[in-house]
Protein backbone atom coordinates (compact mmCIF):
# COMPACT_ATOMS: atom_id res chain seq x y z
CA UNK A 1 0.00 0.00 0.00
CA UNK A 2 1.15 3.75 -0.73
CA UNK A 3 2.34 5.18 2.41
CA UNK A 4 1.20 9.26 2.65
CA UNK A 5 3.05 11.53 4.25
CA UNK A 6 1.53 13.47 7.51
CA UNK A 7 2.75 16.46 6.11
CA UNK A 8 2.08 18.04 2.58
CA UNK A 9 4.32 20.54 3.11
CA UNK A 10 7.44 18.58 2.39
CA UNK A 11 8.55 19.74 -1.10
CA UNK A 12 10.70 17.86 -3.95
CA UNK A 13 13.10 20.94 -5.25
CA UNK A 14 11.89 21.49 -8.84
CA UNK A 15 11.04 24.00 -10.97
CA UNK A 16 11.01 27.41 -9.92
CA UNK A 17 7.23 27.78 -11.19
CA UNK A 18 4.26 27.11 -9.49
CA UNK A 19 3.78 23.77 -11.21
CA UNK A 20 6.05 21.08 -12.52
CA UNK A 21 7.09 21.34 -16.20
CA UNK A 22 6.47 17.27 -16.09
CA UNK A 23 3.99 16.71 -18.65
CA UNK A 24 1.10 13.76 -17.66
CA UNK A 25 -1.98 12.99 -19.63
CA UNK A 26 -3.59 13.04 -16.27
CA UNK A 27 -3.39 16.25 -15.50
CA UNK A 28 -6.77 16.89 -15.22
CA UNK A 29 -7.74 14.44 -13.23
CA UNK A 30 -8.07 13.83 -9.34
CA UNK A 31 -5.52 11.36 -8.84
CA UNK A 32 -2.97 13.63 -10.84
CA UNK A 33 -3.50 16.30 -7.98
CA UNK A 34 -3.55 14.31 -5.11
CA UNK A 35 -0.40 12.20 -6.34
CA UNK A 36 0.88 16.10 -6.19
CA UNK A 37 -0.45 16.94 -2.63
CA UNK A 38 0.97 13.27 -1.43
CA UNK A 39 4.83 13.58 -3.35
CA UNK A 40 4.41 17.52 -1.60
CA UNK A 41 5.38 18.47 -5.56
CA UNK A 42 3.45 21.37 -4.82
CA UNK A 43 5.53 24.96 -6.08
CA UNK A 44 1.92 26.94 -5.63
CA UNK A 45 2.15 26.17 -2.07
CA UNK A 46 3.64 29.77 -1.06
CA UNK A 47 2.55 29.04 2.83
CA UNK A 48 0.30 32.51 2.85
CA UNK A 49 -2.50 33.74 0.68
CA UNK A 50 -2.45 35.68 -2.45
CA UNK A 51 -1.10 39.03 -1.34
CA UNK A 52 -3.70 40.68 -3.83
CA UNK A 53 -6.40 39.17 -2.03
CA UNK A 54 -4.90 40.11 1.21
CA UNK A 55 -4.56 44.02 -0.26
CA UNK A 56 -7.99 43.42 -1.48
CA UNK A 57 -9.75 42.86 1.68
CA UNK A 58 -7.79 45.62 3.62
CA UNK A 59 -8.56 47.98 0.67
CA UNK A 60 -12.68 46.69 1.06
CA UNK A 61 -13.72 46.91 4.66
CA UNK A 62 -17.06 47.65 4.14
CA UNK A 63 -18.50 44.96 1.98
CA UNK A 64 -21.24 42.93 3.07
CA UNK A 65 -20.39 40.05 4.00
CA UNK A 66 -21.78 37.19 2.08
CA UNK A 67 -20.78 33.81 1.21
CA UNK A 68 -17.87 33.05 -0.47
CA UNK A 69 -16.44 29.97 -3.16
CA UNK A 70 -13.00 29.50 -3.51
CA UNK A 71 -12.37 26.75 -5.99
CA UNK A 72 -9.20 24.92 -6.43
CA UNK A 73 -8.45 26.46 -2.70
CA UNK A 74 -5.74 24.06 -2.22
CA UNK A 75 -4.69 24.10 1.86
CA UNK A 76 -7.05 26.71 1.92
CA UNK A 77 -4.94 30.30 3.03
CA UNK A 78 -7.24 32.39 0.78
CA UNK A 79 -10.06 30.86 2.06
CA UNK A 80 -9.09 31.66 5.57
CA UNK A 81 -8.08 35.09 4.42
CA UNK A 82 -12.03 35.44 3.65
CA UNK A 83 -13.32 33.81 6.59
CA UNK A 84 -10.70 36.32 8.66
CA UNK A 85 -12.33 38.99 7.37
CA UNK A 86 -15.53 37.61 8.01
CA UNK A 87 -17.13 35.98 5.00
CA UNK A 88 -18.65 32.68 5.21
CA UNK A 89 -16.07 30.89 3.14
CA UNK A 90 -16.23 27.35 1.52
CA UNK A 91 -13.23 25.80 -0.43
CA UNK A 92 -13.55 23.25 -2.79
CA UNK A 93 -10.93 21.02 -4.52
CA UNK A 94 -10.31 17.81 -6.34
CA UNK A 95 -7.71 16.19 -4.29
CA UNK A 96 -8.72 14.79 -0.94
CA UNK A 97 -5.37 15.39 1.29
CA UNK A 98 -5.85 19.42 -0.07
CA UNK A 99 -9.13 19.33 1.05
CA UNK A 100 -8.36 17.10 4.94
CA UNK A 101 -4.82 20.07 5.07
CA UNK A 102 -7.13 22.62 4.30
CA UNK A 103 -9.62 21.75 7.09
CA UNK A 104 -7.18 20.73 9.51
CA UNK A 105 -5.20 24.16 9.44
CA UNK A 106 -8.70 26.12 9.37
CA UNK A 107 -9.46 24.41 12.85
CA UNK A 108 -5.75 25.08 13.88
CA UNK A 109 -6.02 28.78 13.34
CA UNK A 110 -9.88 28.70 15.23
CA UNK A 111 -11.40 29.73 11.87
CA UNK A 112 -14.61 28.85 10.35
CA UNK A 113 -15.06 27.53 6.96
CA UNK A 114 -15.94 24.43 5.53
CA UNK A 115 -14.23 22.47 2.60
CA UNK A 116 -15.60 19.64 0.25
CA UNK A 117 -14.02 17.21 -2.40
CA UNK A 118 -15.55 18.35 -5.74
CA UNK A 119 -14.95 19.05 -8.95
CA UNK A 120 -15.74 22.56 -9.97
CA UNK A 121 -16.04 21.98 -13.70
CA UNK A 122 -18.43 18.94 -13.08
CA UNK A 123 -20.55 19.12 -10.16
CA UNK A 124 -23.33 20.87 -9.88
CA UNK A 125 -23.48 23.82 -7.29
CA UNK A 126 -24.09 22.76 -3.78
CA UNK A 127 -25.37 26.22 -3.41
CA UNK A 128 -25.23 29.44 -5.31
CA UNK A 129 -22.46 32.19 -4.38
CA UNK A 130 -22.01 36.13 -3.54
CA UNK A 131 -18.38 35.85 -4.32
CA UNK A 132 -16.33 33.39 -6.60
CA UNK A 133 -12.60 34.17 -5.84
CA UNK A 134 -10.25 32.53 -8.37
CA UNK A 135 -6.40 31.92 -7.67
CA UNK A 136 -4.62 30.00 -9.73
CA UNK A 137 -7.17 27.31 -11.18
CA UNK A 138 -7.90 28.84 -14.54
CA UNK A 139 -4.25 28.38 -15.46
CA UNK A 140 -4.08 24.68 -13.46
CA UNK A 141 -6.89 23.03 -16.00
CA UNK A 142 -6.86 22.15 -19.36
CA UNK A 143 -7.29 25.44 -21.67
CA UNK A 144 -9.80 23.21 -23.68
CA UNK A 145 -11.87 23.24 -20.32
CA UNK A 146 -11.74 27.04 -20.06
CA UNK A 147 -15.05 27.22 -21.85
CA UNK A 148 -16.50 24.56 -18.89
CA UNK A 149 -14.53 26.94 -16.10
CA UNK A 150 -16.76 30.00 -17.55
CA UNK A 151 -20.00 27.78 -17.37
CA UNK A 152 -18.95 26.77 -13.81
CA UNK A 153 -18.43 30.78 -12.65
CA UNK A 154 -21.45 31.01 -14.13
CA UNK A 155 -23.38 28.21 -12.62
CA UNK A 156 -22.25 28.50 -9.45
CA UNK A 157 -22.87 32.27 -8.62
CA UNK A 158 -25.77 33.74 -7.80
CA UNK A 159 -27.45 36.26 -10.60
CA UNK A 160 -25.78 39.48 -9.05
CA UNK A 161 -22.68 37.66 -7.93
CA UNK A 162 -19.00 38.77 -7.99
CA UNK A 163 -16.10 37.31 -9.55
CA UNK A 164 -12.67 38.25 -8.49
CA UNK A 165 -9.92 36.48 -9.81
CA UNK A 166 -5.93 36.42 -9.60
CA UNK A 167 -5.02 35.65 -12.80
CA UNK A 168 -1.59 34.52 -13.66
CA UNK A 169 -0.40 36.32 -17.28
CA UNK A 170 2.54 33.85 -18.19
CA UNK A 171 3.33 32.64 -21.60
CA UNK A 172 3.27 29.01 -20.77
CA UNK A 173 1.58 26.47 -23.20
CA UNK A 174 3.28 23.10 -21.80
CA UNK A 175 1.64 23.84 -18.17
CA UNK A 176 0.26 23.42 -16.12
CA UNK A 177 0.53 26.20 -15.47
CA UNK A 178 -0.63 27.19 -18.89
CA UNK A 179 -0.95 30.97 -19.16
CA UNK A 180 -3.34 32.95 -20.26
CA UNK A 181 -3.79 36.64 -21.61
CA UNK A 182 -5.67 39.78 -20.53
CA UNK A 183 -7.31 39.49 -24.20
CA UNK A 184 -8.69 35.64 -23.72
CA UNK A 185 -10.15 36.82 -20.17
CA UNK A 186 -12.09 39.80 -22.12
CA UNK A 187 -13.01 37.03 -24.87
CA UNK A 188 -14.12 34.52 -22.32
CA UNK A 189 -15.99 36.55 -19.93
CA UNK A 190 -16.98 40.33 -21.15
CA UNK A 191 -20.04 38.52 -22.55
CA UNK A 192 -21.11 37.71 -18.87
CA UNK A 193 -19.54 40.00 -16.97
CA UNK A 194 -18.87 43.67 -16.69
CA UNK A 195 -15.25 44.81 -15.83
CA UNK A 196 -15.89 46.94 -12.10
CA UNK A 197 -11.80 47.08 -11.90
CA UNK A 198 -8.28 45.86 -12.79
CA UNK A 199 -5.12 46.34 -11.36
CA UNK A 200 -1.35 44.27 -11.14
CA UNK A 201 -1.59 43.23 -7.24
CA UNK A 202 1.62 42.69 -4.98
CA UNK A 203 2.57 39.19 -5.52
CA UNK A 204 4.63 36.13 -4.39
CA UNK A 205 8.16 37.15 -4.98
CA UNK A 206 8.75 35.12 -8.31
CA UNK A 207 4.92 36.58 -9.23
CA UNK A 208 5.74 39.75 -9.80
CA UNK A 209 4.55 41.56 -12.71
CA UNK A 210 2.73 38.40 -13.71
CA UNK A 211 -0.60 38.40 -12.18
CA UNK A 212 -3.45 40.66 -12.95
CA UNK A 213 -6.54 41.29 -10.86
CA UNK A 214 -10.05 41.70 -12.75
CA UNK A 215 -13.43 42.09 -10.70
CA UNK A 216 -16.21 41.31 -12.16
CA UNK A 217 -20.06 41.72 -11.69
CA UNK A 218 -22.19 39.20 -13.41
CA UNK A 219 -24.15 41.45 -15.85
CA UNK A 220 -28.19 42.00 -15.00
CA UNK A 221 -29.99 39.19 -17.52
CA UNK A 222 -31.38 41.20 -20.10
CA UNK A 223 -34.64 40.69 -20.58
CA UNK A 224 -35.75 40.28 -24.57
CA UNK A 225 -38.53 41.61 -25.70
CA UNK A 226 -39.71 37.47 -26.12
CA UNK A 227 -38.72 36.77 -22.71
CA UNK A 228 -40.91 39.75 -21.24
CA UNK A 229 -43.82 38.50 -22.97
CA UNK A 230 -43.47 34.70 -21.89
CA UNK A 231 -43.08 36.18 -18.07
CA UNK A 232 -45.36 39.15 -17.89
CA UNK A 233 -44.72 41.68 -15.73
CA UNK A 234 -43.11 39.76 -12.78
CA UNK A 235 -39.48 39.56 -12.30
CA UNK A 236 -37.48 37.98 -15.22
CA UNK A 237 -36.15 34.50 -14.02
CA UNK A 238 -32.06 33.42 -13.91
C1 LIG B 1 -2.07 25.27 -8.68
S1 LIG B 1 -3.04 24.61 -7.40
C2 LIG B 1 -3.58 26.11 -6.60
C3 LIG B 1 -4.07 25.92 -5.18
C4 LIG B 1 -4.49 27.20 -4.49
N1 LIG B 1 -5.50 27.93 -5.23
C5 LIG B 1 -3.29 28.07 -4.27
O1 LIG B 1 -3.11 29.04 -5.02
O2 LIG B 1 -2.50 27.79 -3.34
C6 LIG B 1 -4.52 24.11 -8.29
C7 LIG B 1 -5.52 23.46 -7.36
O3 LIG B 1 -6.71 23.20 -8.09
C8 LIG B 1 -7.17 21.91 -7.77
N2 LIG B 1 -8.01 21.48 -8.91
C9 LIG B 1 -7.61 21.13 -10.15
N3 LIG B 1 -8.65 20.86 -10.94
C10 LIG B 1 -9.76 21.07 -10.16
C11 LIG B 1 -11.16 20.95 -10.41
N4 LIG B 1 -11.62 20.59 -11.61
N5 LIG B 1 -12.02 21.22 -9.40
C12 LIG B 1 -11.56 21.60 -8.17
N6 LIG B 1 -10.24 21.71 -7.88
C13 LIG B 1 -9.35 21.46 -8.87
C14 LIG B 1 -5.91 21.09 -7.51
O4 LIG B 1 -6.12 19.95 -6.74
C15 LIG B 1 -5.04 22.13 -6.80
O5 LIG B 1 -5.27 22.12 -5.42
Amino acid sequence: MQKKPKNVQRRRKRSSSHHSKTPSPHHSSSGFWEERYQSGDMPWEKGAPSPGLVDFLAAHPKLPRGTVCVPGCGTGHDVRAWAKAGFKVFGYDIAPSAIRVAAERTRGAGLSAQFQLGDFLADPPPLRFDWIFEHTLFCAIQPNQRDDYVRAVLSWLKPNGQYLAVNYLIPDRDGPPFGTTREELWQSFSPQFELFKEWVPKSYPNRTGLELMLWWRRKAIQRTPKTRKRFGRGRPRV
